[in-house]
């Protein structure tokens, strides 16, 4: 992961960058950085880089070729590019870049990779400056046009800041890649953004003609469609929009949420393939995203036994615990894997009503009871939801693999240091969205990712750190497989058809409800955030099947969302983790506790308006 940025001026003028945004930018490339000076016959482009090292020899960037082309690359090359172990991708993409010449080329260098990433390049054979991101925007970009001074500016990570005057940051909708003639621009005096849209990206809501999109666009600029009709070709096969036959609908109506009614569905046969199918995909995008990680210095400052080089957002729910239990596969015996657990103070102990009301209402529902943690008796102020079903999983998966050392860091967090680090560096990553969840969640996943807490060592508790540079995340899982409450809300109303279109409208929008957030909160602790549910092939598989085989919302809750993820977890020897209903993180580890409770989480959160 890398921080990049690049600011085209349309005018001689001194080029000048905002300090706070540059000194983002650093954290997230806290390895080197480096800046380069492009002035063509009337623009000037100042290319500044920021490199976290993954892998091969450590490349610096900008990346400057023979031709005077130059590459600012935040991104990961999984697949479709050969990359070898040793091997830099910035280098191999660099290289492939040079040797293209026509935007037909350069589209298929790109859309033949596999992997997240988000990029600018200077193409000077012609006097372009090219730029994009991934078909599911797993990479920050961020743009912003100052009228004033003819200036764009193109970053990973920008600031906020309260009394901003016309001109503001917006996420690059991650709809294709976008090219500007910076001859034609500086002739025009300003800047016309030429859009190579994804086929089939974003489903309508979110195409490169649509409303939403236009909004996008920072004003000053206008976006057109080549006329050439030139588009990338989707890297995923399209979402299967097939309903079931009438008597599909009660295939499995006596079912419970318990772990037996999984094993009987297990037994059915067809089920059986598709989750042995699913488990080898899953298995292979976390093997890519956990292998060939950089070395640590030896002699940093914890000692060898505890450095783990993957980490993962852990809050023992049943998304988390297949990452854990699927890393455990490819990760050396030897080394430990971090989980990353947070939680924040709770406030007062719980009122009397509302215990006696949840208990009254469980009992309505014996299922959920028997779930660890859902319910039980909290006792120290951070065992929040997720703590309590964390230290669960974190048994299981001691179970799964008995030689396996798993650091359980408690990252405990009180309403003071929420208060500080929001307003010193969180609401700066969030930028620059804005809401009541954006701020719950965002925050949340900061200091979570930033690994920092206890965990205990033969019964007894200490200070840790994690070292690891990567961070696994279970993202897209509800998305994909129906995890959310509002699927069955949706499923209630309008059947297997309404179901299909909410689906296929998350995974389009997921690029700017949620994947630009986090990865500039999570890269702000100079780790990066991997997205082994977001892997163009489990994708693909997942969006060929059949809506009725991921989720069957005629069955309880904690059975029938992610219904085949769940029968993927007990298939990997998985308990009770398997039948835990969702839980929003920002519930789990009950930072929405602390606000206050009147606000919806679309409000604009306040707390940001302030500073
Ligand atoms: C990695 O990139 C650097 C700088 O671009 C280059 O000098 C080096 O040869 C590359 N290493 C490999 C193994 O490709
Ligand atoms: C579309 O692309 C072609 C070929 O690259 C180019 O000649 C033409 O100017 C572009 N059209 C627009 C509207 O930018
Ligand atoms: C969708 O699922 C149905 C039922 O399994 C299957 O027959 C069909 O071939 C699938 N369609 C696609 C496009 O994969």
């Amino acid at each position: 992961m890398c921080g990049i940025f690049c600011l085209l001026a349309l005018s001689p003028a001194q080029l000048e960058r905002d300090k706070t945004v540059h000194e983002h930018l650093r954290r997230r490339g806290p390895d080197l950085s480096q800046d380069l000076t492009v002035r063509g016959p009337r623009y000037q482009c100042l290319f500044s880089a920021h490199v976290l090292h993954m892998r091969g020899l450590l490349t610096p960037q900008p990346v400057l070729d023979n031709a005077g082309n130059v590459l600012e690359w935040n991104g990961e090359i999984f697949g479709g590019l050969p990359v070898r172990p040793e091997e830099n991708d910035t280098a191999v993409f660099s290289q492939r870049l040079s040797g293209c010449d026509s935007p037909s080329e350069i589209l298929s260098v790109l859309s033949t990779i596999q992997g997240p990433w988000g990029f600018v390049y200077y193409q000077k054979a012609g006097d372009y400056l090219w730029f994009g991101r991934d078909f599911f925007g797993r990479r920050s970009l961020l743009w912003m046009f100052d009228a004033v001074s003819s200036a764009l500016t193109l970053t990973s990570v920008a600031a906020h800041s309260p009394a901003s005057d016309g001109a503001a940051w917006l996420e690059v909708p991650a709809v294709g890649v976008y090219r500007i003639d910076l001859k034609a621009a500086t002739e025009a005096g300003f800047v016309t953004l030429e859009v190579y849209p994804w086929a089939h990206g974003g489903g309508d809501l979110f195409s490169s003609c649509s409303e939403a999109f236009l909004g996008s666009v920072p004003s000053g600029c206008t976006a057109v469609r080549n006329q050439s009709g030139l588009e990338l070709p989707s890297p995923v096969c399209p979402l299967n929009t097939s309903i079931p036959e009438p008597f599909k609908e009660t295939v499995y109506p006596h079912a419970h949420s318990c772990v037996n009614d999984l094993e009987q569905l297990l037994a059915t046969k067809e089920m059986n393939d598709e989750v042995n199918r699913l488990i080898d995909v899953v298995s292979e995008a976390v093997r890519r995203r956990v292998q060939s990680l950089p070395l640590r210095v030896p002699d940093e400052s914890p000692p060898l036994s505890d450095q783990a080089s993957v980490a993962i957002l852990f809050s023992g729910g049943i998304d988390s615990m297949i990452l854990a239990a699927l890393a455990d596969r490819h990760i050396p015996a030897q080394e430990p894997v971090d989980l990353l657990n947070v939680a924040f103070k709770l406030q007062e102990p719980k009122k009397q009503k509302e215990t006696a009301n949840k208990v009254k209402k469980h009992k309505n529902k014996p299922s959920d009871a028997k779930t660890p943690g859902v319910d039980t008796q909290t006792s120290g102020p951070f065992d929040v939801p997720d703590r309590i079903t964390g230290r669960a999983g974190l048994k299981e998966l001691r179970e799964l693999n008995r030689e396996r050392r798993w650091n359980f860091v408690e990252i405990d967090v009180t309403q003071e240091e929420l208060q500080k680090m929001r307003r010193e560096r969180i609401c700066h990553l969030v930028h620059p969205l804005d809401t009541v969840l954006d701020d719950s969640i965002g925050c949340a996943v900061w200091f979570a990712a930033g690994g920092k807490g206890m965990i205990t060592d033969d019964g007894e508790r200490r200070p840790f750190t994690s070292s690891a540079k990567v961070i696994l995340t279970g993202i897209g899982a509800d998305e994909q497989l129906a995890g959310y409450s509002r699927h069955r809300v949706r499923f209630t109303k309008s059947g297997h058809e309404g179901l299909i279109q909410e689906l296929a409208m998350e995974l389009g929008r997921i690029s700017s409800r949620n994947l630009g957030r986090d990865d500039r909160v999570i890269g702000d602790h100079g780790r990066e955030a991997r997205f082994p549910y977001l892997d163009e092939n489990v994708v693909s598989y997942l969006n060929s099947l059949p809506v009725w085989d991921k989720a069957d919302l005629t069955l309880p809750r904690g059975v029938g969302e992610k219904l085949l993820l769940r029968l993927t977890a007990k298939q990997l020897g998985l308990g009770r983790s398997a039948v835990l209903p969702k839980r929003a993180m920002q519930f789990g580890s009950r930072i929405a506790k602390m606000e206050d409770k009147h606000e919806k989480a679309s409000d604009k959160c306040a707390r940001f308006l302030s500073g």
